[in-house]
């Protein structure tokens, strides 16, 4: 559905990504991975065309998006979730989801943000409260109805569980892996939290100093410990079995 070809971009003439190529299938889960720094929020940003596209392809439903507004892209279906899910703090969940939808026809804002209520049953329990005063994890789910408000075939989503307790974190992925089952919407996810990504994940790519080290099979990034532990501070079980076999140091415990 997505397709980015040899694409090189940056901020000015500063390059981040070079020669970078993805594909984000239809239906499924595309998770991205990688350290800080490696440009994931970069690669996200130049397909929405914030941050400064160089050369390449980026390919919608196999059509050149690349110099497309994000307005545009919202019309042609996908829909972008920013690094910590930006709200409006100062406007009730129920205002969010009407700025979300200002692009439509009030009757249908309103019978979307009304379906936005039953699938996160808790924004309806908050409809009238303001944004800022809803948890890590609430906020997080505002911004991922905000998202869906415009009916996108594709979403990305930079990193939604940050900062947020392991115990919400996983809320929020099983709430991503639903919108793939429940309401077929293709995924392109950048996560921190590689291990439960990798596992809810179809594809995944390891992105490091703005290439891709690794690309296939989510759950077989999983059997590379080398890559899991120097790039994703992921013990694997060899390690572990490494760790046992290592001779104790004397004095240690
Ligand atoms: N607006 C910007 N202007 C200049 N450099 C930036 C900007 N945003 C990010 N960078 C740089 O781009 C590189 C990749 O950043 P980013 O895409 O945010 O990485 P990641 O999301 O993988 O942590 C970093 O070196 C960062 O300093
Ligand atoms: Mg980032």
């Amino acid at each position: 559905m997505l397709e980015v070809n040899n694409l090189n971009s940056g901020y000015g003439k500063l390059q981040i990504l070079y020669d970078l190529s993805i594909e984000a299938p239809g239906k499924g889960i595309t998770v991205i991975v990688g350290p800080n720094g490696a440009g994931k929020t970069t690669l996200l940003s130049t397909v929405m065309g914030v941050a400064k596209y160089m050369s390449g392809d980026i390919l919608f439903e196999d059509m050149p998006i690349q110099g497309k507004l994000t307005h545009e892209l919202a019309k042609k279906g996908i829909s972008y979730v920013p690094q910590m899910g930006n709200v409006f703090a100062e406007l009730s969940v129920m205002d969010n989801l009407s700025m979300a939808g200002y692009l439509m026809p009030k009757e249908e804002s309103k019978i979307k943000a009304d379906q936005m209520t039953e699938i996160f049953p808790v924004l309806k329990k908050f409809i009238h409260r303001d944004a800022g005063t809803l948890s890590g994890g609430e906020r997080r789910m505002l911004a991922i109805a905000m998202g869906l408000m415009k009916n996108p075939k594709l979403m990305l989503l930079d990193e939604l569980s940050t900062d947020l307790a392991p115990i919400i974190a996983e809320k929020v992925m099983m709430e991503i892996a639903r919108l793939r089952d429940e309401l077929g919407i293709t995924i392109l996810m950048v996560e921190q939290m590689a291990k439960r990504a990798l596992e809810i994940g179809d594809t995944a790519y390891l992105m490091v100093s703005g290439e891709i080290r690794y690309s296939g099979k989510a759950s077989d990034l999983l059997h590379e410990p080398e890559l899991c532990s120097m790039y994703l501070g992921i013990k694997t079980d060899s390690d572990q079995i490494a760790d046992l076999t290592k001779p104790s140091i004397e004095g240690s415990d």
